[in-house]
């Protein structure tokens, strides 16, 4: 089916990470074993993400031979998880790029407008020069993924990647819109929110899945 999608939109279509999709919308999926997948699915992601790190040539000895190998060049990495949910992304990001640094926005949306608050950010001092990895489960309005840009473009980020596992077309049209140059990576999409800017099919409130809280 063609979903007609910008095109700094990449979806992860890999069977593995559609399996995992599968389970973590099923509703008698457990805490424990929806955290798991969170970050399961984060790690396939961030293999995809990671894709374009620039590496360089080098040369080591085998117990054989001499040979030519690739290594990465060095390429500074943060991780930005949004509070809470993107928490869950963390782990699973960290297993391939354990160098990276971590970075943390608190926001949550307010029940009635719908609008993100932020409550907190700290990011690496160094954020302007980093490739920056913006790390939450759910993108619905994209209004807290617009506020959590801007943040980090004021505090002088300015190569970042969103990795998001469902994203909807409102907050991928807002946020392209508002930043075209902002690749974004999700693990599926879906077409519409409900009344309550709630993804569909969705997933349900993936904090409160991740951290058990309902
Ligand atoms: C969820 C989700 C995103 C936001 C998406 O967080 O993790 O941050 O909603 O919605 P939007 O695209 O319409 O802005 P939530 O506000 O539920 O906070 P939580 O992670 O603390 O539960
Ligand atoms: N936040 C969530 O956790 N789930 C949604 O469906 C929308 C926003």
């Amino acid at each position: 089916m063609e979903l007609n999608l910008p095109n700094n939109v990449i979806v992860l279509d890999h069977p593995l990470i559609q399996h995992k999709v599968g389970i973590l919308r099923d509703k008698t999926t457990s805490t424990k074993v929806f955290r798991e997948l969170v970050s399961e699915i984060s790690m396939l992601m961030g293999y995809e993400a990671t894709r374009d790190l620039a590496v360089v040539d080098a040369e080591v000895e085998t117990p054989i031979a001499h040979a030519k190998i690739k290594q990465l060049a060095g390429t500074k990495l943060a991780l930005v998880p949004i509070l809470r949910a993107g928490l869950g992304m963390v782990d699973g990001m960290l297993a391939i790029v354990p160098s990276a640094r971590v970075g943390h926005i608190g926001m949550f949306r307010d029940h009635d407008t719908l609008l993100p608050i932020d409550y907190y950010c700290k990011l690496p001092e160094d954020i302007d020069q980093r490739d920056v990895f913006l790390l939450d489960p759910m993108v619905a309005t994209g209004g807290s993924i617009i506020s959590a840009i801007k943040s980090m473009q004021e505090r002088g980020a300015v190569n970042i990647k969103l990795l998001c596992i469902i994203a909807a077309r409102e907050g991928i049209t807002k946020i392209t819109e508002a930043y075209p140059d902002v690749k974004i990576y999700c693990a599926a999409f879906d077409e519409e929110l409900d009344e309550n800017a709630y993804i569909v099919p969705g997933l349900g409130d993936a904090g409160d899945r991740i951290f058990g809280t309902k």
